[in-house]
C-alpha cells in the first residue's frame, strides 16, 4: 500500500527520499513521486511504475534542494498513471497522502464552485486543494481546519512553499512516524523507510500534527498543546530488512521461520508451560473468564486464525468464530461480556482489523491482539497484546508472520485449555513440548525445496489448481492456495476434501492438478477416498502426507513425506512445503515474487 517519506537536512533531499522510498517498496505500489523545495520553489517529478522509473526520470529532471517529500502510490481512486501519482501540487504546497478521503466529492464540488480546477482523478488532489484554499500562512492552523472537513483516513506529508526547511505531517487512521538524527528530520509511514538513516523515531497519535526540520521534531495535539516527545528506538536492523544473499525476500523469510518461531515461543514458556505473564503482562487469571472467542483478521492472518479456531475448540472446548475483519465489522456480531475478541495482524495497521478492534472496544469487549509490528495502531489500542517476533516481513506474501501467528494460536489454545481444566498441567507440558519439537522439525522440512522444484516444472503454464484437505489440513490448504495464487497468478481453490463432490468436482478432468494435503492420521482413510475420487477423473495429484502413511502409489504422481509428528502439530511443518511450492512455482513462471501485481503488504484502506 502507499508509502510516505519526508526529509529535511543538509543532504540532497531527492537522494535521501529515493533511498527511503526503496525501504517501503515492499508494501506494494504502482507509481511514485517526489517534491523538493528548490531555489525556484517546489518542483516535482512523478512516474508510473517502479521506483527505478522515477530514478531514471530524475536523471533528466534533477531536483536540487534539502527538504522534500516522496510517495509510492497503490491506486485506489484513479488508475496508476503519472497524473494520479503523488505528490499533488498547488501554487502554495505539495502533498502526499495515504488512505482514502471519503467525502472528497462534496469537497471537490465546493472547490470547483470557488474556481479550483482538477487534473487528476484522485481524492488526494482534493485534500491538497482544500488545504490550499484554507491556507492562512500558518501551516499548523490550516491543517487543523482542513481536518475538520476531511472524512475518511489519511496520513499527509506537506511541503509549504513559504516554509522552506520544514515538512508538516498529520494522520488519522493511517500510520505515520517522525524520525531524526542530530542534524536531520524525517517523516515516514513505516519504520523500514528510515532504518538506513536513523533508528530514533516518534509515533504520531491520531490527529496530531508534526513539524519536522533539520533542527528536530515538534508535535501539536488537536487542542494546540505540545506533548513531550516519546522517542522509540527501532529494534529492527537494516540487515533484517535486506535480502542477505537470498534471491528474494520471500525465500529469506521462509528460511527464517525456525528462528522466528523459537524467538516467539521460547520467551512464553515457563516450567514447560505456556505463560504470557512476564513477556506480555497478561495475568494468569485472564484466561479463565471467557466462554467464547471471536478471532478477527484478514488474509493470511485470518488463515492462522482458522487454525486457531480448530485448536482452541479441540483443546479448550470453547466455541470459536473466525471472521474476516471486513465482514465482522458490518454484520453486527454477537459478542457477550465473556467473549474474547482475538485480533491477528502482522502489520498491526490493516484498516478492517483495526476497525474490528475499535468496534469490540466500543462494546466493552476484551480485546487481545497478536501483532508483529511494535507500536502499530492495533498493538497500541488493544487491551492486551502478544507480540510475535518474526522481525520485519518484507515480501508481500506473508510466510514467517503466518508461522509465528500459528505458534501463538497453539500457546493460547494450551493456555485456555488449562485455564478451563480441559487438560492437566502434565498434558499442557506435553503439548508444549510437542510444539517445540515441531519447531525443531521445521529445519528438516526446509530441505525439501529441491524436490519440490523438480516436481513443479509441470506448473509452468498452468491456469487452475485445486487444494484438498480435511480438518486442520483444510485450514492449511486455504493458506497454501492463497500463497500460490497471490504470487504465481495460478487460479487456485482450496476445498474441504469431502465437499468437492458437491459441485466443484465437475471441474476435475484429465490432467487437472490437485494438491492433496493429508497429514491427519485420524482422517486419512476418508481423505484417501476423496483423493481417489479425483484421481479416477484424471487429476494429477501431488500428495503431501506424513511419513509412514501407507497410500496406494497409483493414486498420486508425487508424494512429499513430512516428519511424523502428532497430528495436532502437522500444520507447523506442513505450511513450509506449501510456501516452498508457491515460491518455486512463481520463480519458474518468472513472476515478481516479492511484489506481486495489485497486492499491498499493509492494507490501510477498507
Ligand atoms: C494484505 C497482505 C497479506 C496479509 C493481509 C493482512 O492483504 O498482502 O499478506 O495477510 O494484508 O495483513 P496483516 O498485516 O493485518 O496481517
Amino acid at each position: 500500500m502507499c508509502g510516505i517519506v519526508g526529509y529535511a537536512g543538509s543532504r540532497e533531499a531527492s537522494d535521501v527520499l529515493l533511498g527511503a522510498l526503496s525501504g517501503l517498496e515492499y508494501r506494494g505500489y504502482d507509481s511514485a513521486g517526489i517534491s523538493v523545495l528548490t531555489e525556484n520553489g517546489i518542483d516535482t517529478v512523478k512516474s508510473k511504475g517502479r521506483l527505478q522509473a522515477l530514478a531514471d526520470r530524475l536523471k533528466t529532471h534533477p531536483l536540487s534542494g534539502h527538504c522534500g517529500i516522496g510517495h509510492t502510490r497503490w491506486a485506489t481512486h484513479g488508475e496508476p498513471s503519472d497524473l494520479n501519482a503523488h505528490p499533488h501540487v498547488t501554487e502554495k504546497l505539495s502533498l502526499v497522502h495515504n488512505g482514502i478521503i471519503e467525502n472528497y466529492q462534496q469537497i471537490k464540488n465546493k472547490l470547483v464552485t470557488s474556481g479550483y480546477e482538477f487534473v487528476s482523478r484522485t481524492d488526494t488532489e482534493v485534500a491538497a486543494k482544500l488545504i490550499d484554499s484554507l491556507y492562512s500562512g500558518d501551516p499548523v492552523d490550516t491543517i487543523r481546519r482542513a481536518q475538520e472537513q476531511l472524512e475518511g483516513s489519511y496520513a499527509f506529508a506537506i511541503l509549504f512553499a513559504d516554509h522552506p526547511g520544514t515538512i508538516y505531517a498529520t494522520r488519522k487512521g493511517s500510520p505515520l512516524i517522525a524520525a531524526k538524527t542530530e542534524t536531520e528530520g524525517f517523516i515516514a509511514s513505516d519504520v523500514p523507510a528510515i532504518l538506513q538513516y536513523t533508528r530514533t523515531y516518534v509515533l504520531l497519535e491520531e490527529l496530531q500534527i508534526a513539524a519536522v526540520s533539520a533542527d528536530g521534531i515538534s508535535l501539536f495535539n488537536p487542542d494546540g498543546s505540545q506533548p513531550v516527545l516519546e522517542y522509540r528506538t527501532a529494534s529492527w536492523t537494516v540487515e533484517q530488512a535486506q535480502k542477505g544473499g537470498y534471491p528474494h525476500f520471500m525465500l529469506k523469510e521462509i528460511y527464517e521461520q525456525p528462528k522466528a518461531l523459537r524467538d516467539t515461543v521460547h520467551p512464553r514458556i515457563s516450567d514447560g508451560l505456556p505463560s504470557f505473564e512476564l513477556q506480555d503482562d497478561i495475568p494468569e487469571g485472564f484466561w479463565k473468564q471467557f466462554e467464547a472467542v471471536t478471532i478477527v483478521a484478514c488474509g493470511t492472518a485470518m488463515h492462522a486464525g482458522m487454525l486457531g479456531k480448530a485448536l482452541i475448540e479441540k483443546l479448550a472446548r470453547i466455541p470459536v468464530e473466525c471472521d474476516i475483519a471486513s465482514e465482522f465489522r458490518y454484520r453486527d456480531p454477537i459478542l457477550t461480556p465473556r467473549t474474547l475478541v482475538l485480533l491477528i495482524s502482522q502489520s498491526g495497521e490493516t484498516a478492517d482489523t483495526l476497525a474490528a478492534l475499535r468496534l469490540a472496544k466500543e462494546r466493552g469487549i476484551t480485546t487481545l491482539a497478536v501483532v508483529n509490528v511494535t507500536g502499530s495502531s492495533i498493538a497500541r489500542e488493544a487491551d492486551y497484546v502478544i507480540h510475535t517476533y518474526a522481525g520485519p516481513e518484507i515480501a508481500v506474501a506473508s510466510t514467517k508472520a503466518y508461522s509465528v501467528q500459528l505458534s501463538v494460536m497453539y500457546l493460547i489454545a494450551f493456555k485456555l485449555a488449562l485455564a478451563n481444566r480441559r487438560i492437566s498441567g502434565e498434558e499442557a507440558q506435553n503439548l508444549t513440548a510437542g510444539l517445540l519439537h515441531a519447531i525443531d522439525a521445521t529445519e528438516q522440512v526446509l530441505t525439501l525445496g529441491a524436490d519440490i522444484q523438480e516436481y513443479i516444472k509441470r506448473y509452468q503454464t498452468l491456469k487452475d489448481l485445486f487444494f484438498l484437505g480435511r480438518g486442520l489440513d483444510y485450514a492449511l490448504s486455504m493458506e497454501g492456495s492463497l500463497k500460490l495464487k497471490e504470487i504465481s497468478y495460478i487460479h487456485c481453490e482450496a476445498y474441504a476434501a469431502g465437499e468437492l463432490k458437491h459441485g466443484t468436482i465437475s471441474l476435475i478432468t484429465e490432467g487437472v492438478p490437485v494438491v492433496a494435503v493429508a497429514t491427519q492420521s485420524a482422517l486419512l482413510p476418508k481423505m484417501i477416498s476423496n483423493v481417489k475420487e479425483v484421481h479416477s477423473r484424471g487429476a494429477d495429484i501431488l500428495l503431501i502426507c506424513k511419513d509412514g502413511f501407507e497410500v496406494d502409489p497409483d493414486v498420486y504422481s508425487k508424494c512429499i513425506r513430512l516428519p511424523a509428528l502428532d497430528d495436532l502439530f502437522m500444520p507447523v511443518i506442513g505450511v513450509l512445503v506449501l510456501q516452498l511450492l508457491a515460491y518455486h512455482t512463481a520463480v519458474l513462471r518468472g513472476c515478481d515474487v516479492d511484489k506481486p501485481r495489485n497486492l499491498a503488504k499493509s492494507v490501510t484502506v477498507e
